[in-house]
């Protein structure tokens, strides 16, 4: 690494991590050698982004567990330029210099992040083609219209379980199980799906004692799954994934599903409980008694700016001696992509509270050669799941005070603790009938959403790419692209408070088309 001070320093070797440093609340709390923050003791992490703004401008040095060095990238113009310069920066670790130095420990917590892996997230060049080749025609395949009506109905059954109770805890109960049901379904398992499942992902991601035996429960589906569509092709994700011509083995297919399942799982799971809970503490989402100004896709937008489901990516290593935000960085250093903070740098956000309006420049979903391939599957989640969930139960509430909404947080991503709900207790959906609002007949009262449970006043034109994206079925251009940095699109208009009654006939039958469920 590049700063002296971002060196590590001979009366503390690295790993020492068992020595006690200063308690919390002592000024040098957080401090390791040279006066660089350890990202890893921090209990505000929003805060130190800031200070390290201030303090190094839009690249700061900083320290992860044991001590081992880091750049973390908070600015956004410099986030792009890290991760669509392939030339400078890779996300091979091997290159790592405290790596090849033999300083990470093998138990390192950081690890799994850390440790190379053949797969596309970890390769460049030709095997990142191969394999990422492979992944884009399986998305690209993806119909969305019948996707979003699986979402739909998906929302139906995880309802189903708790609709009759009248209360609901959402992360858990909801969150976390409608992205593995959807996910279990687009790579062609959907019988997959039950609490086994989400059990076995929670663990892999919370790295808790029996991470190694729910891994080997999700890795036994996805070769099941591998073997048989060798046998029997489909046209889903992993019959994609088998018949592309670059010929990938069976084991290069099972690993591939597993970062797939796992990383949209998390990811969506992450992104769906904060849609939910600004859904539910935000009054511009009441409509007709407050005047609702945001929909279900500009809000999906509004939470990738504000809570990306992962804060920081591990990472990007240096080709060679370079400089980036004003910092040199030698060869071999390791750099932190953050979207968290660099969505909120101040030269892209002035008033970070201000309404992103659906604008799509944001980094949740990373950019250049890694973009998230998944990224417009995960938007269809997150907006059916909102929207379905409110139209199915349009009184529910929060059941608590907005303050005593907790996070946990980690250098990687932030996580909703818990979102507990009531509503009036409703019957179970049959399935394979329409939507839910056609047989909840019961008027929403006060409790309308703005979000697509309100026919707009003039007859809808073709939407706007950058306005509604993959909430209009059909929608699913841009699988791999570069999010839109084009103009803010205005807020969709918001009808009169008189119109209690919701869409029918004609109205009902276009609303379908255009969601696609
Ligand atoms: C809200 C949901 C999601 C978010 C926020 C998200 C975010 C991200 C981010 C930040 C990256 C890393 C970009 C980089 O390294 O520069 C990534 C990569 C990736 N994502 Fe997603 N993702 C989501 C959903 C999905 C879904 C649904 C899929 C699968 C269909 C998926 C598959 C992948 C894969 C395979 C990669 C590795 C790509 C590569 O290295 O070339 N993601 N995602």
């Amino acid at each position: 690494m590049t700063p002296e001070s971002h060196s590590q320093t001979p009366d503390r070797p690295a790993g020492d991590s068992t020595r006690p440093g200063p308690p919390p609340g002592c000024p040098a709390h957080g401090l390791g050698p040279g006066g660089l923050a350890r990202l890893h003791e921090s209990d505000d992490l929003k805060s130190l982004y800031e200070q390290l703004r201030e303090k190094h401008g839009p690249v700061a040095p900083v320290l992860v567990h044991d001590d081992l060095p880091l750049w973390i990238v908070l600015g956004h113009a410099e986030s792009q330029q890290l991760v669509r310069s392939p030339a400078q920066f890779t996300k091979d670790s091997r290159i790592w210099s405290p790596l090849r130095d033999g300083l990470v420990k093998p138990d390192h917590p950081l690890m799994p992040h850390i440790a190379w892996q053949p797969m596309c997230a970890h390769t460049e060049g030709e095997n990142h083609h191969r394999w990422r080749g492979a992944i884009d025609t399986a998305v690209a395949a993806t119909d969305f219209r019948s996707l979003r009506r699986y979402v739909n109905r998906s929302v139906q059954r995880v309802v189903n379980r708790f609709c009759e109770v009248g209360e609901a805890e959402l992360v858990s109960q909801y969150a976390e199980h409608l992205p593995m049901a959807v996910m279990c379904h687009v790579l062609g398992m959907p019988d997959e799906y039950d609490d086994r499942m989400v059990q076995a992902a929670r663990d892999m991601i919370r790295g808790t004692e029996t991470a190694i035996a729910s891994n080997a429960y999700v890795m036994e589906a996805l070769n099941r799954l591998t073997v048989r569509r060798r046998k029997e092709p489909q046209d889903d994700f992993t019959g994609h994934l088998v018949s592309h011509p670059a010929g990938l083995s069976d084991e290069e297919v099972s690993q591939h599903l597993r970062v797939v399942l796992i990383a949209a799982y998390e990811a969506t799971a992450n992104l769906l409980a904060n849609v939910l809970r600004q859904v539910l503490i935000d009054p511009r989402f009441r409509s007709q008694l407050n005047g609702g100004q945001m929909t279900v896709p500009q809000a999906v937008e509004q939470l990738l700016w504000d809570e990306p489901p992962f804060s920081t990516i591990f990472a990007y290593y240096a080709k060679q001696d370079t400089e980036l935000g004003g910092q040199r960085i030698r060869k071999g250093d390791g750099l932190l992509f953050a979207p968290a903070p660099a969505n909120v740098d101040p030269r892209v956000r002035p008033d970070p509270t201000a309404d992103m309006q659906g604008n799509r420049s944001h980094l949740a979903f990373g950019g250049g050669t890694h973009e998230c391939p998944g990224q417009d599957i995960g938007r269809v989640i997150a907006e059916v799941g909102v929207d379905a969930l409110l139209m199915r139960l349009p009184d529910v509430e929060l059941s608590c005070d907005e303050e005593e909404l907790t996070f946990t947080e980690s250098i990687a991503s932030r996580h909703l603790v818990s979102l507990p709900v009531h509503f009036t207790p409703r019957p179970q959906q049959e399935i394979t009938q329409a939507p839910s609002h056609e047989v909840d007949t019961k008027p929403p009262a006060a409790y309308d959403w703005q979000i697509g449970a309100v026919p707009r006043q003039t007859p809808a034109p073709a939407p706007e790419p950058a306005a509604v994206g993959a909430s209009v079925g059909g929608a699913d251009a841009g699988v791999g692209g570069v999010p839109d940095a084009g103009p803010v699109p205005a807020a969709v208009p918001v009808p009169p408070p008189a119109q209690p009654e919701p869409p029918k006939g004609a109205w009902q039958r276009f609303l379908r088309w255009w969601r696609g469920y």
